[in-house]
């Protein structure tokens, strides 16, 4: 019997090819796919570039990628964010290179044509051979529309999307929520951990709100931590929930008591924490300065999906950046307490390290398992992957579902936001 999911490949069009349950397997491995998804996704909606303490002072500035276009995030002297194509106008060279820093111009390495940090051509090198041909007002680096919520700086190159705070909609609440991870001092980026898995991006997108692959792939991990923490973890089956914040964005609840850092502080401090604990005592720290700046170190109990490439998950930013259709970048960022007791920031480090480091016992088996899915997807071209899980149980909200934590709703959120970006 056929039914209407075994049509030929070429038979569907981009819209045939996200349905309500599953995608097409051709989202992973086809080309053209990866080409149109560069300019209706990445070049058509808020993409996240920065966090605010990443460029800290004026002249910091950080490279990054909007999809596979190399912009710079640059703080000018009074204090504004700019996001500037990696472009001289000149003949097209990089103007900056290196992840991060502090300048005060950009000079161009080839022809020596220099920028000022808002993105203004200042100067060329012998002008006089220009004669006045050279319209240097319209030869400034091309800069994008940038708007900030809660320290997160995304930039667009359209201007006539709905503001940032529109598009985020419900996720900002959840954001705000996550930036308690500052136990009282701002949150600031110390650093971050990078690597690439042979695998599409949206692979990546979709593993934020999965909880169903916890307990089987990261099974090291468990077996790494204490009882009190495998117990913590266990959330699958559990009260947690998953649930549509509109517009791709998702929330998965791992640990409803840790939804909100600041609430029931009095609660026991788990015995992993007592040795942090005492040394914040030891300090000076009061009684509730302890309790709140422990409960930060320990994380968010949720993940945030924020569409297309910023996740909060627990206690870091995991930002994707897509190379090709089959190849993606991971940054994880490490979050820390600016200006907080260093006993407290080093016990972020190592928990980060512990999880997400190159040596690491959780990421490295989730990039296995994604890089297993790119390798099977090469398989059965014209099959589907599956994505009806808690499809049954799924109840509507103002935003769009809630389901059980290991429903895969966020990720057919996410499949019908590429739906409407790719069929605009
Ligand atoms: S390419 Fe930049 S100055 Fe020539
Ligand atoms: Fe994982």
């Amino acid at each position: 019997m056929t039914s209407k999911h075994d049509i030929a490949d070429q038979a569907l069009t981009l819209a045939d090819r996200v349905q309500a349950d599953r995608v097409h397997t051709s989202l992973y491995n086809d080309p053209a796919i990866f080409e149109t998804e560069m300019d209706k996704i990445f070049a058509s909606t808020w993409v996240w570039v920065a966090h605010a303490s990443e460029v800290p002072d004026a002249g910091s500035y950080k490279n990054t990628y909007i999809g596979r276009q190399p912009v710079i995030v640059v703080r000018d002297r009074k204090q504004k964010v700019h996001v500037l194509l990696n472009r001289c106008r000149h003949r097209a060279a990089t103007v900056c290179e290196g992840k991060k820093g502090k300048t005060n111009s950009f000079v161009c390495p080839y022809h020596g044509w220099s920028y000022s940090l808002d993105g203004a051509l200042r100067g060329v090198p012998h002008p006089e051979s220009y004669a006045d041909q050279l319209e240097k007002g319209e030869l400034g680096l091309v800069s994008l529309r940038v708007e900030e919520y809660a320290g997160m700086l995304f930039a667009t190159f359209k201007d006539d999307i709905e503001p940032l705070v529109d598009y985020l909609g419900p996720a900002k609440k959840w954001m705000d929520l996550f930036m308690k991870q500052g136990g009282g001092f701002p949150i600031k980026v110390a650093g971050e951990h990078r690597f690439r898995f042979p695998g599409n991006w949206k692979i990546q997108l979709e593993n934020t709100t999965d909880a169903y692959h916890f307990p089987l792939v990261h099974k090291s991990f468990l077996s790494s931590v204490d009882q009190q923490t495998v117990e913590m973890l266990d959330f699958v089956g559990g009260p947690g929930y998953v649930e549509e914040l509109g517009n791709g964005h998702s929330v998965m609840v791992m640990i409803p008591q840790l939804v909100d850092l600041e609430a029931n502080l009095d609660a026991p401090i788990p015995e992993r924490f007592a040795e942090l604990a005492q040394a914040l005592r030891d300090e000076g720290h009061t009684d509730l300065e302890v309790r709140r700046i422990v409960r930060a170190v320990g994380g968010s109990g949720f993940n945030l999906n924020i569409f297309p490439n910023i996740a909060c998950s627990m206690a870091f930013f995991r930002v994707l950046q897509p190379i090709s259709v089959t190849e993606t970048e991971i940054h994880h960022a490490v979050i820390t307490m600016d200006g907080g007791p260093a006993v407290a920031n080093q016990a972020r480090l190592r928990m980060h390290e512990h999880f997400q480091g190159p040596m690491g016992f959780g990421t490295p088996d989730d990039s296995e398992a994604w890089e297993r899915v790119q390798k099977g997807a090469s398989a059965g071209k014209d099959l589907w992957i599956m994505l009806n899980r808690g499809l049954a149980g799924e109840k509507p909200t103002a935003d769009g579902h809630v389901s059980d934590v290991s429903a895969e709703t966020g990720m057919r959120a996410a499949y019908q936001q590429w739906k409407k970006l790719m069929t605009a």
